[in-house]
């Protein structure tokens, strides 16, 4: 039987703050933040002081049961100027930073790209300049080389969902809205940016797994009809299946392309990969160590209609987020399906869909790591000084009795990574949304257990993960009852 690793996961940007700490070079959020245009105002700084106070948080990683901890190591810390420039003292820090956690007997899980091109990138065309793509391998080769002591890389984090941020929420630059074509092009860049990278990884050698976070959410058809039914087909393919399918099969299957040049008929695109580039990019699914799933919610689709509405919910107010596009699909509400505050579906069975696309759809037999999953919500210590989160632990529960599921029928999901480890601000939500197993108050810096916390340490010593714990025994014993 499968012992599921748990764990915990970050992002630099999201958490360390120190934006002007050791040289540090800016990232393509730095401005964009600040700016009153963005879809998001809010000051990255200080964030969760990650990058000081590390040891506090690797401790109570190691309290409260952690063994796997993802973090990324940002590129604009490393390569603050240019491609080429190595900033020594950002290097140093991760060097004691990787120190200390394995100290505390955590392993880390490196992600080398989590949304954060630096700004000198940024300004050469981020990854929408197919030109770029070495500037991003001569990093991952500096760190592999440099980095010796970690075992487990992850190359970008949720290609699909970067590119979404540029050209189609218009979150980042160049602020595109909806430009498919654009996001197309990016995704296709990064992608062979990824496959470079696990080809480079394993053809020098270096030690280790070699791995991909991707972001899968599905979309299902409200109904049996015709028109849901492939207005779920086009969005899945633009979605998910136009990434997953390179990064796990190796190719493009004919019925994706199919569905992407339909929708890019409404631009000035045609989506046609090149056979250099698939030759590389099969290669690299051949030799990948594992394939990474963040899965956060389902999507409940139908047939367009005339109206056009897109919204983003950034409030945490219920029933703000909207998508109604004539040439996509409509987005609407399932009954009896549950929703956080931004209106994302609590849909537990949409995990078991993934890993089914992964391992039957794109037959793909690597082992799987859930590299994201996690509740997102409003809390507030001032109010409640104790956060007795059991819609977090409800959420987590049900996805692990998916997991438990899964694994017992032959899939093979070795590692769990709860998004997040503390909180931490979320890129388009800012501070009010958390998702950390431990509280964070912003204005002094201090760390708290919630209930979900102590629910964890319990969990990390049970075998199964559909073991229950009950909660009124859980408070009792903590004496929080
Ligand atoms: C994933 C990202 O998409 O989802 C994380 O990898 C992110 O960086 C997480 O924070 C949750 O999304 P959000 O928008 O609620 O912060």
């Amino acid at each position: 039987m499968i012992k599921v690793k748990l764990g915990t996961a970050t992002a630099a940007f999201q958490c360390e703050g120190n934006l002007k700490t050791d040289n540090r070079g800016k990232c393509v959020w730095d401005d964009v933040l600040l700016d009153d245009k963005s879809i998001a105002k809010y000051n990255p700084e200080p964030a969760s002081e990650f990058y000081t106070k590390y040891d506090e948080d690797f401790r109570l990683a190691k309290e409260y049961g952690i063994e796997v901890l993802r973090v990324s190591i940002p590129w604009s810390r490393i390569f603050p100027k240019n491609a080429k420039d190595v900033n020594k003292k950002a290097v140093d820090h991760y060097h004691r930073f990787f120190k200390k956690m394995l100290e505390y007997g955590i392993t880390p899980n490196v992600t080398l790209h989590h949304f954060d091109s630096p700004q000198w990138f940024v300004e050469k065309g981020d990854f929408l300049s197919r030109n770029n793509v070495d500037d991003f391998l001569y990093f991952a080769r500096f760190c592999f080389e440099e980095f010796t002591e970690i075992y487990y890389w992850s190359t970008i984090n949720e290609i699909n969902a970067y590119s979404e941020q540029k050209n189609i929420k218009a979150a980042l630059p160049p602020f595109f809205n909806l430009e498919y074509g654009h996001f197309f092009k990016q995704q296709y860049n990064m992608v062979i940016a990824h496959a470079k990278t696990v080809i480079m990884f394993k053809e020098n050698k270096y030690k280790g797994e070699i791995g991909v976070p991707a972001n899968v959410c599905p979309f299902q058809p409200i109904d049996n009809k015709p028109e849901s039914i492939s207005a779920s087909n086009r969005a899945n393919a633009i979605t998910n299946w136009s990434f997953l399918e390179p990064i796990t099969s190796g190719e493009f299957s004919k019925e994706t392309i199919g569905l992407i040049n339909d929708v890019l008929k409404n631009y000035d695109f045609i989506f046609k990969p090149q056979e250099e580039d698939l030759k590389i990019i099969k290669k690299a699914a051949e030799i990948i160590d594992w394939i990474g799933i963040n899965y956060y919610f389902t999507t409940f689709v139908e047939k367009p209609d005339d109206k056009f509405e897109f919204e983003v919910n950034t409030t945490g107010e219920k029933g703000k987020s909207k998508f109604s596009v004539p040439w996509l699909w409509k987005v609407v509400k399932k009954d009896g399906v549950k929703t956080t505050n931004w209106d994302w579906n609590i849909y537990p069975d949409g995990l078991a869909i993934v890993v089914d696309w992964v391992s039957n759809k794109y037959n793909c037999k690597k082992p799987i790591f859930i590299t994201e999953n996690g509740f997102g919500d409003l809390e507030d210590i001032k109010n409640t000084p104790f956060i007795k989160d059991i819609d977090r632990i409800n959420y987590i529960q049900d996805h692990f009795d998916v997991i438990q599921k899964l694994n017992d029928k032959g899939e093979n999901i070795q590692h769990y990574y709860l998004w997040s480890h503390m909180d931490m601000f979320s890129w388009t939500n800012g501070y009010n949304k958390r998702y950390g197993l431990f509280y964070v108050d912003f204005e002094n810096q201090k760390r708290y257990e919630k209930l979900s916390s102590y629910w964890w340490l319990e969990k990390s010593k049970q075998n199964r993960l559909d073991e229950k714990i009950n909660i009124d025994e859980l408070l009792k014993k903590i004496g929080k009852n």
